[in-house]
């Protein structure tokens, strides 16, 4: 087993009953909300982005103590060179613009996905928001960024066969609560609820593994006109949902 199995989802306090403790976001629409004015795609990232801080700021007034966010996909890399440039860019910026009021709001601040793909000086504003932000506890706050929920799975496997072959993990052990210890999302409980904007009703291979058990909400409001009414409206009613986790209510 590596180290990083070891670690455990941290228990907090706040959840609203019957809320979701878990929201996770596909953030989709940018690109058809700019075109739909004009302009040119990244107009919609950078107003998609403005609406991040307000969502994450709604999120101990709804109970929701955990939001992962769908930042850029590792099929993202196929859009054009004008496209995926600026979106790193914007990356860069939003993060050292962000740093202070995210830390003053006591978000904690993670990424998942492979970073390995990514440029040094975002690797380097990314960890160092983690590291600055690593003693908040009020939201956990998951940037997925070149982030595959079958490359996660594969990068996963491959860590869990190395342990097997270091002679740390017996392969007779193996069950479903193993693998996801190798999971980029190793320290976050599963999502309860995860929304995706734009109309559009798939999941673009987004934690395949976790929402095994997830509610499904897809809304056809565009990421860049998403607010806290409707993120607080959707949250209130997962609470009236029914999840039977596959057993019979008696
Ligand atoms: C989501 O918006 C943001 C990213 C995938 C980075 P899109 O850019 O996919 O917007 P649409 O789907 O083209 O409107
Ligand atoms: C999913 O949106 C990825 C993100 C929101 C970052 P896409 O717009 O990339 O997904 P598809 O292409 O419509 O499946
Ligand atoms: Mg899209």
């Amino acid at each position: 087993m590596n180290e990083r199995a070891e670690q455990q989802p941290d228990t907090l306090s706040s959840q609203t009953p019957g809320g979701p403790r878990h929201v996770a976001i596909i953030m989709d629409g940018n690109g058809r909300w700019a075109t739909m004015r004009g302009r040119p795609r990244l107009f919609g990232h950078h107003a998609g982005a403005k609406r991040v801080r307000e969502v994450v700021e709604a999120c101990p007034d709804v109970g929701v103590e955990y939001l992962t966010i769908f930042a850029f996909s590792t099929e993202n890399w196929k859009r054009t060179q004008v496209e995926v440039a600026g979106l790193m860019s914007l990356f860069r910026r939003y993060i050292a613009k962000e740093t202070r009021a995210l830390g003053e709001n006591g978000v904690r601040v993670r990424f998942i996905g492979d970073r390995v793909r990514l440029d040094d000086k975002l690797i380097k504003l990314m960890n160092d928001l983690e590291t600055a932000t690593e003693h908040n506890e009020r939201v956990h706050l998951t940037i997925a960024l070149n982030y595959g929920g079958r490359d996660e799975v594969a990068r996963a496997t491959k860590r869990l066969a190395q342990d097997v072959a270091d002679g740390r993990l017996d392969p007779v052990d193996v069950d479903e609560e193993t693998l996801p210890r190798y999971l980029d999302t190793y320290v976050l409980p599963d999502p309860d609820l995860v929304i995706r904007t734009s109309g559009e009703a798939r999941i673009s291979n987004f934690l395949l593994w976790q929402s095994a058990y997830a509610e499904y909400e897809f809304i056809d409001t565009l990421w860049p006109d998403f607010t806290r009414e409707e993120f607080a409206r959707l949250c209130a009613s997962f609470g009236g949902r029914d999840r039977r986790f596959g057993a019979v209510k008696t």
